[in-house]
């Protein structure tokens, strides 16, 4: 990695607790020039030096994905680069494979990021058959929003994480959904409705008015990451045994959470298998995990002009 950085829009959505779509796409357009000189120049580099330019145009936010695939095509054609496009999700998984050593694959690959939940079996960096997914809400969005019933900030992931580590993961028996089904779907919009009536009760909306002390708080965060983490590990287990692999790969924002990377040392250990969660700073949204590009740049793969985005997919190619 030479150069690497990251326009954090936290600030201008937290007061609405969640991304706003608009608002995240305009911070794009008047950051995206300035992150992309600072990497530049971070790396010491000049345009002539580049060999490709690699940009993700699937899945995600319409708004954010058009405003990075014209910068992309519009640097492509005026420094006259290759275009090569990128999957989001792929690229989380890769930051896995950046860091190591040898290769990674086959793998099982499990992406808990703010919009997904997914799990892959990956025969190389490319090559992933989709498993399944959530079938509601992703694991970082239930984050999140636990994190705004207990008004908490956002995002809310580091947030319910820190208070979760004070708290008794017992204290509430949160429900662990689709856990025993003999599939790779997740479900996460029972649990957000079990935390919400376990902290104003059934038909109150009211966050404002809660009076729930700071044990209780602890408490209902340590419960909800538990049944989050209970669920991801048990299904990532079921896949790694299913597809007979030996190596387990963890990327997204939600792979940062302590507990998360614990429980699955633990289980990596105890059912002998290898395990590369990627580092935290790699986990949440980066372009250094967009360095899955040379892999397509040796395969030959490239995007023309006429490349769009496709912010609904969710399976890759
Ligand atoms: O991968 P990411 O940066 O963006 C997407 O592609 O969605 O993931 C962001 C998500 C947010 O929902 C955030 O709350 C969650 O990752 N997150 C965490 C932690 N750090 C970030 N969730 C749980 N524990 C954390 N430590
Ligand atoms: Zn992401």
């Amino acid at each position: 990695m030479l150069g690497s950085a990251v326009a954090t829009q936290e600030k201008l959505h937290e007061r609405f607790t969640g991304v706003v779509p608009e608002i995240a796409s305009r911070a794009h357009v008047e950051r995206i020039l300035p992150v992309i000189d600072s990497a530049l120049t971070q790396a010491a580099i000049k345009p002539q030096d580049i060999t490709a330019i690699a940009v993700a145009h699937t899945p995600g936010l319409a708004g954010s994905l058009l405003v990075g695939l014209v910068a992309a095509k519009t640097l492509a054609a005026a420094w006259q680069k290759p275009l090569i496009a990128i999957n989001h999700l792929h690229a989380h998984l890769y930051a896995c494979q950046f860091v190591s050593s040898e290769s990674v694959y086959p793998c099982i690959g499990l992406v808990v990021s703010g919009g997904h939940t997914s799990l892959y079996h990956c025969t190389s960096a490319l090559d992933l058959e989709y498993l399944g997914g959530t079938i509601d809400d992703a694991a970082g969005e239930a984050f999140d929003k636990v994190a705004a019933m207990l008004r908490l900030g956002f995002p809310g992931g580091p947030a319910v994480s820190r208070l979760a580590s004070k708290g008794n993961p017992k204290a509430f028996a949160f429900p662990r959904s689709m856990i025993h089904d003999d599939n790779f779907n997740f479900s996460f919009s029972g649990l957000k409705t079990a935390v919400r009536y376990a902290i104003v009760g059934p038909g109150k909306q009211d966050f404002d008015q809660v009076k729930m002390d700071d044990v209780s708080k602890a408490n209902v965060c340590a419960s909800f990451e538990a049944a989050v983490v209970d669920v991801l590990v048990s299904k990532a287990i079921r896949a790694v045994r299913r597809y007979h692999v030996s190596q387990l790969c963890v990327g997204g924002g939600v792979a940062a959470n302590l507990e998360l990377r614990r429980s699955l040392e633990q289980a990596a250990k105890r059912e002998r298998f290898g395990l590369v969660i990627a580092p935290p700073e790699l986990c949440t949204d980066n372009a250094v995990m967009g360095a899955i590009a040379w892999e397509k740049f040796h395969r030959g793969e490239f995007a023309t002009l006429e490349l769009d985005i496709q912010p609904g997919l969710q399976r890759g190619f």
